[in-house]
């Protein structure tokens, strides 16, 4: 039986992969930030998921990651690094420099974090993938192009997803030669809290599709930026 680990997996889009992913008899590792949330996750799918506590702004996270997974897990196929907030700044001379360090502390070090404490598992697995959510808003190529200019995105987000990609072309580099699959993805307009103005797409559809796609890529796939089964993303 194939095993996820999912973060920010009680609500949006991470509630829609647990389901899925769970519906795809997955062993599932739902990565929330209170216990309420865990108790819920727990209620709604009683067999085959060990939601774990942790807040991926520390460090403490990784710890408590890994132990987790050593009590429940042998080898974890799929790591999904999904949490994410968003930020408001967008003038210059508005951005709070307090903004963008957290973002860049849930963006960039929690996958960083969350990497750490799941690689053991990983090498234990024939087809391990690491799946990073990014967003079109951390695409270089289209951000200079222009196509968002005056769309009032804030600074922190776009810096934010941009070194994600930066850490999954560097992750993935890195790990082709142990076999683990490292991607960015978008996951589309989401109608989700974290919604953008032009939100068009249900997390359902967005999780449908990422499910299907992770289930058939492997290391040849590494380094993509997708929109999965929609459109390939440019860096
Ligand atoms: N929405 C969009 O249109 C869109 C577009 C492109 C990319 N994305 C990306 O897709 C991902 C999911 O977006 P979404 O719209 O589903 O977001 P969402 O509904 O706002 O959910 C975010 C999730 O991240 C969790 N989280 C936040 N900070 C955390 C922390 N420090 N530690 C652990 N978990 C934390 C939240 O937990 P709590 O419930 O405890 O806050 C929640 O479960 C994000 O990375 C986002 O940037 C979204």
């Amino acid at each position: 039986m194939e095993s996820v680990l999912i973060t920010g997996a009680n609500r949006g889009l991470g509630l829609e992969l647990q389901k899925v992913f769970f519906s795809g008899s997955f062993n599932t590792f739902p990565v929330v930030r209170t216990e309420e949330a865990a108790d819920q996750l727990r209620m709604q799918f009683p067999l085959r998921c060990y939601p774990i506590v942790a807040d991926l702004t520390s460090d403490k996270s990784i710890e408590t990651i890994r132990m987790n997974l050593d009590k429940n897990a042998h080898s974890l196929d799929v790591v999904i690094n999904n949490a994410g907030i968003s930020g408001s700044e967008y003038l210059i001379e508005t951005v709070r420099t307090e903004e963008v360090n957290n973002l860049f502390n849930i963006h960039c070090l929690g996958p960083i974090r969350t990497v750490q404490a799941c690689i053991p598992n990983l090498r234990k697995s024939i087809n391990p993938r690491i799946i990073n959510v990014s967003s079109r808003l951390g695409s270089l190529t289209r951000m200079a192009s222009g196509e968002f200019i005056d769309r009032r995105f804030s600074y922190s987000y776009r810096m934010a997803k941009a070194a994600q990609n930066m850490f999954t072309i560097c992750l993935g580099q890195e790990l082709m030669k142990d076999n683990i699959t490292v991607c960015a993805i978008h996951p589309g307009q989401l109608l989700t809290r974290g919604r953008s103005t032009d939100a068009d797409t249900d997390p359902a559809i967005a999780a449908e599709n990422l499910y299907k796609w992770i289930k058939v890529i492997d290391i040849n796939n590494t380094g993509l930026f997708v929109q999965p089964l929609v459109q390939n993303m440019p860096w």
